[in-house]
């Protein structure tokens, strides 16, 4: 059952390993072939309120938050409406301006996280209008909304997120989908939308299957004591997830930038002692992130790309390549295998993996 972790040594990689039948769940029921667009029974917003939606800010924490950080640029490139994602825990004390035609989104995996809930609550209590991106269902802040998406992820039991992760950023993929479709995403748009997304699941699996290749990879620089994520515009939460999964799991310590300000700081930190593991999609910003990994290389410093095809050993020492899926969804598949790099360098290092030390599952004291 989902409570034991199967033919898996841990949960986390029992989890890792459901994000096919994860990300089937929360489309399942969801899609229009007809009109190429989502259908979300339970938002309580009809057209006409979601047009009148001029701006979208998300919250949640850590993990949530960088999911957040995906759904804000989804929304942007589908629905052409600013979006914006920041930590719940930070918007609830800085008093902040709660204004009627901004939509709220809270995402919790748990539902129970109390500085989500606080802002739910401070956003409530100011006139706005929430909905939640939650797993549980009847959970505090599901209750709270005002409406929302449920993921149907089924259980989490690890500390660190990966299929509520991977499945909030496919909800917020069917949020932008449908919000799209009644501002200006064309149906040809949308229909290629709703093809990358059913590809998701098999995509998913396609990456599972290197798992053994990304352990020995794990392994080898689960040596250095700290590493670098970097990536530009779609690949930068990326990088942020990545960083974080690693810190929670293996203690190893990791920074995420973006690999556009490498250079305005950052560069100094460079040499064969830090190790960066890159995002490298094959979009329009290619090149450019082409010429941060040799200006990386040329300081002796290592780099493993993650993206969508092998590059020249100039601009990187090992990677990883993932099938290719639609410009926007990509950042899906992109951070699969950080999952299973983070795994894997904690096992490496004989960590409590579904345990992290000083960590807990939901926070829901202040
Ligand atoms: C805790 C966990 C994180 C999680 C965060 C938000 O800090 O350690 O892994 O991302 O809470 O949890 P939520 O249930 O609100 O998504």
């Amino acid at each position: 059952g989902s409570y034991d972790t199967g033919d898996h040594q841990h949960h986390l990689i029992k989890e890792i390993h459901e994000q096919p039948d994860a990300v089937e769940r929360t489309l399942r029921g969801r899609l229009d072939d007809r009109f190429h667009t989502a259908h979300l029974g339970g938002l309580n917003l009809d057209a006409r309120e979601l047009r009148a939606v001029r701006r979208v800010k998300i919250l949640g924490c850590g993990s949530a938050y960088y999911a957040g950080e995906m759904g804000a640029q989804l929304i942007e490139e589908l629905a052409r409406v600013p979006a914006h994602a920041e930590p719940a825990s930070e918007f609830r004390y800085r008093n902040p301006v709660i204004e009627a035609d901004t939509l709220y989104v809270a995402i919790s995996q748990s539902g129970e996280t109390y500085d989500t809930l606080a802002a739910v609550q401070e956003i409530k209590r100011k006139g706005g209008r929430v909905l939640g991106v939650v797993n549980t269902v009847g959970s505090a802040i599901a209750r709270e909304c005002d409406g929302g998406i449920y993921l149907h992820a089924g259980p989490e039991i690890s500390v660190a997120s990966t299929k509520a992760f991977t499945s909030t950023v496919v909800a917020f993929a069917l949020l932008a989908l449908h919000f799209g479709r009644i501002h200006d995403l064309s149906p040809a748009d949308g229909r290629r939308i709703c093809a990358g997304l059913k590809a998701l699941p098999g995509q998913i699996r396609e990456i599972l299957a290197q798992e053994e290749r990304i352990a020995e990879l794990a392994a080898e620089y689960a040596k250095y004591d700290g590493m670098m994520f970097i990536g530009r515009v779609r690949g930068w939460p990326v990088a942020r997830e990545g960083a974080q999964k690693l810190k929670e799991v293996s203690y190893v310590h990791a920074e995420a930038y973006p690999a556009s300000e490498l250079k305005h700081g950052p560069l100094a930190l460079i040499s064969p002692e830090l190790p960066t593991v890159a995002l490298v999609p094959d979009d329009e910003l290619l090149d450019k992130n082409l010429t941060t990994l040799g200006e990386i290389r040329a300081r002796s410093g290592r780099v493993l790309a993650v993206g969508h095809r092998v590059p020249d050993p100039r601009h990187a020492d090992h990677a990883v390549v993932v099938p290719r899926n639609e410009p926007e969804l990509d950042p899906l598949l992109l951070g699969i295998p950080l999952q299973l790099l983070a795994y894997h360098a904690a096992v490496a290092l004989g960590r409590d993996v579904d345990k992290p030390r000083n960590l807990a599952k939901s926070v829901t004291v202040e």
